[in-house]
C-alpha cells in the first residue's frame, strides 16, 4: 500500500454503493488491503449481509441511507458506484451528487456506455465534481482478488483515487494492472473494446471447439485436454484454460459432458454491440469482434435457425481427416493468428477513439493492464506491449516485426482451416473474417476502385486518380468525358 496516508479513524477512505456481488467483492478486495470502506446499498438488507459474512475481512462503515454513506467519508470524497447501467446509475450519481462538495469524486466502475460517461462528466464538472468512469475486469473473483482496472476522468482525480485502485488491482511482476486511461469516457470507452475482444476470443475459441468436436468427433473432454495443451505455448490465456476447464466438467443430472446440455444460444448484454456500433461511427473495421457479435445473434435467431433447419441444403460432404493432429495443429495456429487479428483491430479502435475524443492513450499500457486480473489476460499481451514500445505510432499492430514473423508461421494452416470450413460447411465466421480482412489489408490493390466507379456512376460521388491530384467525374449518361470537380 504504497501511498497510503490512513484517514482519521472515525471516517473512511472510500465507498462503495451497490452491494450485488461486484460491488461487495470491490468493497471487500478494498478493506482487505486495510481501507476503511464505507458501504451502502438501496435496500440495507444487503450491506447487513455483507456485514455480517464479511464483517472481519477489513474495517467498514456500514450506512442505511446515502446521506450517512456520503457524511462517512473523509474530503475529498471518493464514491464508487456499482450499481445497473442506464437509468439506475444517473438516478444514483444524481443523488450523490445533490450530497457532495466540490472536488468530491463520484466513480462509476458499471460497464457504462463511454458517450454516457461523457455526458455525465461534463454535467458533474459543471458542479465542481470529479466523475469517474473506470472499466473494471475479471468477473466476481476479479473484483474480490484483484481485477484489471481502467478508469478515465481527470489527473487531478486520478492522484486522489488511482493509488488505491492500483493497490487492488491484479499485479503482475510487481505492476499494477491499472492505469490513468485518459481523460472524462476513455476508460469505459478501453472497457468496451476489451469485452468486444473478449467476444471475437471466446467466439473463435468456440470455433475451434466445433471444428474438432464436428470434423474429428473428439468428445468434449478429448477437447478439453487440446485447450489443456494450447494453454501451455503461445495461446496461454484465462479464456483457453476456462474452456479446458468447462469441456472437463460432467453434468450432475445426466452425466453428459456439461457443454453438451447447454442450450446452444449465447446471451449479450451489450458491450460487444457498442463495441461494433462505435468502429462502425468510427470508420474502423473490427471485423474479428462484429462477426463474434453476430455470431451470437444468429445462435439466437430462434425462428430464423428453425426456418433454415432441414430446409437449406449444405451441399456439403464431410471430408475425412487423414491427419488429425495436423487438422488440430491446424487449428492452433489459425486460432492464434484470427487472435492476433481481433486485438489489432481492437487496438485501431482504441487509437481512432483516442483521435476523435482528444485523449492521450498509451496503447502499449493498455496491454500491460490486461495481463492479468481481466478476462482477456494471456501471456502474448506482453508482445503487444513491446510492441507500442518498439513504435508507440505503430499504425497497425499487425505490421509490428514480432507479429508479422508469428502470423507467417500460421498463415498456410489458417487458409487450410478456413477453406476445410468452407468446403464441409461448417461456420467459422471469425476465422473467416479475419483472414479476409488480412488478406485486404495486406493486398496491393482492393476492388475499392470499382465501388468508387460504381458509385461515380449512380451517384456523381466522384473518385480520385491513382495517376495525379484532384476529384473527378466522368459524364457516364453523356459522352463520358472526364471533368475535375475541384
Ligand atoms: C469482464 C466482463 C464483464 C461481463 C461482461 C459479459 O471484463 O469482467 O467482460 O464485463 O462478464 O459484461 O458480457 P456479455 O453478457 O455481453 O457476454
Amino acid at each position: 500500500m504504497a501511498s497510503f496516508a490512513p484517514s482519521p479513524a472515525d471516517v473512511a477512505d472510500i465507498g462503495v454503493t451497490g452491494m450485488a456481488v461486484m460491488g461487495s467483492n470491490l468493497a471487500r478486495n478494498l478493506a482487505r488491503h486495510g481501507y476503511k470502506v464505507a458501504i451502502h446499498n438501496r435496500s440495507v438488507g444487503k450491506t447487513e449481509k455483507v456485514i455480517d459474512s464479511y464483517g472481519d475481512e477489513g474495517q467498514f462503515f456500514p450506512s442505511e441511507t446515502m446521506e450517512d454513506f456520503v457524511a462517512s467519508l473523509q474530503k475529498p470524497r471518493v464514491a464508487i458506484i456499482m450499481v445497473k447501467a442506464g437509468g439506475p446509475t444517473d438516478a444514483v450519481i444524481d443523488e450523490l451528487a445533490d450530497l457532495m462538495d466540490e472536488g468530491d469524486i463520484i466513480v462509476d466502475a458499471g460497464n457504462a456506455l463511454f458517450t454516457d460517461t461523457r455526458r455525465r462528466e461534463a454535467a458533474l464538472r459543471e458542479r465542481g465534481l470529479h466523475f469517474v468512469g473506470t472499466g473494471v475486469s475479471g468477473g466476481e473473483e476479479g473484483a474480490l482478488n484483484g481485477p484489471s482496472i481502467m478508469p478515465g476522468g481527470t489527473p487531478e482525480s486520478y492522484k486522489r483515487l488511482g493509488p488505491m485502485l492500483e493497490d487492488i488491482s491484479a499485479h503482475v511482476d510487481g505492476e499494477p494492472c491499472c492505469t490513468h486511461v485518459g481523460e472524462d469516457g476513455a476508460g469505459h470507452f478501453v472497457k468496451m473494446v476489451h469485452n468486444g475482444i473478449e467476444y471475437a476470443d471466446m467466439q473463435v475459441i468456440s470455433e475451434a471447439y466445433d471444428m474438432m468436436s464436428k470434423a474429428l468427433g473428439m468428445d468434449a473432454a478429448a477437447i478439453g485436454d487440446v485447450f489443456d495443451q494450447w494453454n501451455k505455448g503461445d495461446l496461454e490465456s484465462f479464456l483457453i484454460e476456462i474452456t479446458a476447464g468447462v469441456l472437463h466438467h460432467v453434468d450432475d443430472r445426466t452425466g453428459k459432458p456439461f457443454v453438451d446440455i447447454i442450450l446452444d444460444q449465447a446471451a449479450q448484454k451489450g458491450t460487444g454491440a457498442w463495441t461494433v456500433q462505435t468502429a462502425l461511427d468510427l470508420g474502423v473495421p473490427v471485423t474479428g469482434i462484429a462477426e463474434a457479435t453476430f455470431a451470437r445473434s444468429v445462435s439466437g435467431g430462434v425462428a430464423q435457425r428453425e426456418a433454415a433447419r432441414g430446409v437449406l441444403p449444405a451441399e456439403a460432404e464431410t471430408q475425412a481427416i487423414d491427419d488429425p493432429e495436423r487438422f488440430i495443429d491446424d487449428l492452433q495456429k489459425a486460432l492464434y493468428a484470427a487472435k492476433l487479428v481481433s486485438y489489432s483491430q481492437g487496438f485501431d479502435e482504441i487509437a481512432k477513439g483516442a483521435e476523435e475524443y482528444g485523449w492521450n492513450i498509451n496503447l502499449g499500457d493498455m496491454a500491460k493492464i490486461w495481463r492479468d486480473g481481466c478476462i482477456i489476460r494471456a501471456k502474448f499481451l506482453n508482445r503487444i506491449t513491446e510492441a507500442y514500445d518498439r513504435n508507440p505510432e505503430l499504425p497497425l499492430l499487425l505490421a509490428d516485426e514480432y507479429f508479422t514473423t508469428e502470423i507467417a508461421k500460421c498463415i498456410p494452416a489458417w487458409r487450410r482451416v478456413v477453406a476445410y470450413a468452407a468446403e464441409n460447411g461448417y461456420p467459422v465466421p471469425v476465422f473467416a473474417s479475419t483472414l479476409s480482412y488480412y488478406d485486404a489489408v495486406r493486398s496491393e490493390r482492393l476492388p475499392a476502385a470499382l465501388v468508387q466507379a460504381q458509385r461515380d456512376f449512380f451517384g456523381a460521388h466522384t473518385y480520385q486518380r491513382v495517376d495525379g491530384e484532384g476529384t473527378f467525374h466522368v459524364e457516364w449518361s453523356e459522352d463520358r468525358r472526364e471533368s475535375r470537380q475541384d
